[in-house]
């Protein structure tokens, strides 16, 4: 067991969990409120003079029990807060007791330290593969007055720079709880002055992960998803930065969190300025009934601090997600270079399309061919057979088993397209099952794409269809599969639940993906899944859990895409996300980028092609094939290195970007420029995050540099012309000076 993680001293009642890095400093203060004291850069060693400064602070009330005018629940940061007890703040826990009341008040009870790290029942959350990697800490709160129990579990890893949390709340009184909000975590930073703004991931369908850093300030701002999913609109992540805090220097405290539902962060910022910072399952929609003797587990939140700005804030999460939270057979395999037909063809596609984008997939050395929608039920438009996983009678001629083994023979390997979620009204599950369809009896569900959402917080729900869906992986050699989901939430409302727990729809909902997911994904380890939702729309860290790679965005416009991957980076690794060269005039946007350009920004990621094969040029094709080899060469460093964000497409014309070897020989640059002007500016890159005291060869011109001279004189542009420019610069460490 790694003793030195964490200690408790019963004395000045002071928790503190330390690596070699950073500090979480926790305290039981007077009448055993547990109060936040610190989290950031390591503290040899504290001495408990931090303590909580007291002061009158009129309206806003004394601690029950303590009859101290100048103590407040009103300003004392707090560990988990309770609802009530004069805490006006955003509470993170409200809980409605059979009398209709919904005060609580939390105190401290009781703690216990166990070495690694427990897993979450039926939840994704990151784990450990050896016990001294971590050491974890329950701190039990009770209410005061009944027994409620909330235990609040704290992960150390021992060389990362990582906090992980969660609340788990037992109910020991005899009668049922409603949870109206049960939040993950909750950070009440004293420290307003250092940390002012914050920077989170909004977007759109076809703009995900934009960066958005904003002043924070007085009152209460919530960053949430109501959708069902993550959601395109807002990531669930957030992060909180120094004034002066850039890519590289300056504080950050960075928030993921590990869930794929409806998610809230909320930041206040109080009478006296500090901030309070909530994560976890959005209370909006939410109630939970707990009965009796249960339990309930929230999901974890993940907390990373730098003191060397947003980059190393990155690089904590990318290890952690890559290392720590994907599993399974890919979780560090090279993945494969594949074309999908689905901006090739749409729905209309034949054996003889396919098979000849195959064969020319082949002579171009690509690695997997993914037939995407449209192979099942009588699905010919987005408008049916959702539900109905068996082959569309006729569509392919030889079958679905037919063009496996086609691909098989060519040498590919062979992917498809699933969306296990959905429903279509015109589909024979809904003929049989009409009651699997989530809507609110005797109301008209919302529409969208002409498809409607499962209920697969029911078990027969979900047991329908993981057991079509085996019979598919069973008869037919599948080697990956694209697990799709393309609407929001909406009729959130369960015929398997009494009327009291109808607010437990969208939390089941998700609990009930997770557990199809499980199920599948150990079942058919083999398989290489990717995560989709109509691209990023369910692009977070708990779906990394269980896919270890999804699909970015549906916009493949390589200019767009500087900034959707610009910002992806920000909190999740390279290996999580793919990105494809598609056609042009570019089917979002309608822009034109040359072939280079395209794929440069892809190979910036896990390459792929989705286009139609048998159009291309010579003068392309052999392109394509260049592209294929030198990604082929470079893949392990693009996914698997380190990245580094050098120069961002949000504040200006240029993007560039780093990958880096872990053990820093190997390093790949890219550089672009967006829009050509008269009498340019030169623009210049410094390579930060290389091996200072190495050599590098450019390989492509042979030139030497010193570590040195790229990191801190660093390099100009190339002198683009035109347009949407870009190149990928590959140096490598070469001996001796
Ligand atoms: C979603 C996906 C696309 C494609 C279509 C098929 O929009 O993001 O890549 O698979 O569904 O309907």
């Amino acid at each position: 067991m790694n003793n030195e993680l964490i200690n408790f001293d019963k004395n000045t009642g002071v928790f503190h969990l330390s690596n070699n890095e950073i500090s979480y400093i926790i305290k039981v203060e007077q009448g055993d409120v547990l109060a936040h004291v610190y989290f950031g850069k390591k503290v040899d060693q504290y001495n408990d003079h931090h303590n909580y400064p007291r002061r009158d602070r009129g309206f806003s009330g004394n601690v029950p029990g303590q009859n101290e005018r100048a103590y407040s629940k009103d300003t004392l940061p707090q560990e988990y807060s309770s609802h009530g007890s004069m805490d006006y703040r955003v509470p993170a826990s409200i809980i409605r007791r059979e009398n209709g009341a919904n005060l609580t008040d939390f105190r401290y009870d009781s703690y216990e330290i166990t070495p690694g790290k427990p897993t979450l029942e039926g939840l994704p959350s990151a784990y450990v593969l050896d016990e001294n990697e971590a050491s974890t800490i329950m701190v039990t709160l009770k209410d005061r007055f009944d027994d409620i129990y909330l235990d609040m579990f704290y992960t150390i890893y021992s060389n990362r720079n990582v906090i992980a949390r969660s609340i788990n709340i037992r109910n020991l009184t005899n009668a049922s709880l409603s949870l109206e909000k049960i939040a993950s975590m909750q950070l009440d930073l004293t420290h307003s002055g250092i940390y002012q703004d914050v920077l989170s991931l909004p977007g759109a369908l076809t703009r995900e992960r934009q960066m958005n850093r904003e002043k924070i300030s007085t009152g209460v701002k919530r960053f949430e998803s109501r959708r069902g999913a993550s959601s395109h609109q807002m990531n669930s992540f957030i992060a909180l930065l120094g004034a002066d805090a850039n890519e590289f220097d300056g504080e950050v405290i960075g928030v993921h969190l590990v869930y794929s539902g409806n998610h809230c962060f909320e930041l206040e910022v109080d009478q006296i300025n500090q901030i309070r910072l909530i994560a976890g399952i959005n209370d909006y929609n939410f109630t939970w009934k707990l009965k009796s003797k249960e339990n309930f587990q929230t999901p974890e939140v993940l907390l990373a601090y730098s003191d060397s700005g947003l980059n190393k804030m990155s690089n904590t999460f990318h290890d952690l997600l890559r290392e720590r939270v994907a599993r399974g057979e890919h979780q560090f395999s090279e993945r494969p270079i594949l074309v999908n037909n689905w901006e090739a063809t749409y729905f209309d596609f034949s054996d003889e399309k396919i098979e000849a984008i195959v064969d020319e997939a082949a002579n171009l050395g690509i690695e997997m061919f993914v037939l995407d929608d449209g192979w099942f039920g009588h699905r010919n438009n987005d408008d049916s057979s959702l539900g109905d996983w068996f082959e569309f009678e006729g569509k392919l001629k030889k079958g679905l088993k037919g063009v496996s083994d086609y691909v098989h023979q060519k040498g590919l390997k062979f992917g498809l397209w699933l969306e296990p979620e959905m429903i279509s009204i015109d589909s024979e599950l809904y003929e049989n099952h009409p009651d699997y369809l989530m809507q609110v009896p005797g109301r008209e569900p919302s529409p969208s794409r002409d498809q409607h959402l499962l209920d697969m917080g029911r078990k027969e729900v979900r047991e329908n269809i993981q057991k079509q869906i085996e019979r598919i992986l069973d008869s037919v050699d599948i080697d990956y599969i694209k697990w799709d989901m393309n609407r929001s939430m909406s009729d959130a409302y369960s015929i398997g639940l009494e009327s009291q727990q109808q607010g437990e729809t969208a939390h089941r909902y998700i609990l009930g993906v997770y557990e199809l997911m499980e199920n599948l994904t150990q079942k058919y380890p083999k398989i290489l899944w990717e995560g989709c939702s109509g691209g990023g729309g369910r692009f977070d860290a708990g779906l990394l859990y269980y896919m270890p790679q999804s699909w970015m965005s549906d916009n493949t416009d390589a200019v767009e895409r500087l900034k959707i991957q610009y910002g992806t980076s920000v909190a999740y690794p390279v290996s999580a996300g793919t990105a494809h060269v598609s056609a042009v005039p570019n089917h979002q946007t309608g822009r034109m980028t040359s072939l280079k350009t395209r794929g440069d920004v892809a190979m910036s990621s896990i390459l792929g092609y989705e286009l139609d094969l048998t159009t291309l040029s010579e003068k392309e094709k052999k392109e394509i094939s260049n592209q294929i080899i030198f990604y082929q060469d470079l893949r392990q460093l693009v996914q698997y290195g380190d990245f580094v964000r050098l120069k961002s497409p949000f504040e200006g014309n240029t993007t560039s970007w780093l990958f880096v070897s872990k053990d820093k020989s190997d390093v790949l640059l890219f550089v672009g420029r967006t829009l050509a002007n008269a009498q340019p500016e030169f623009n210049e890159v410094r390579l930060k995050g290389i091996a200072e005291d190495f050599l590098y060869e450019n390989q492509e011109t042979r030139d030497v540099y010193s570590g040195t001279e790229l990191a801190n004189i660093g390099i100009y542009y190339p002198d683009f012309y035109g347009d949407f420019q870009t190149k990928l610069i590959h140096f490598k460490k070469i001996e001796g000076k």
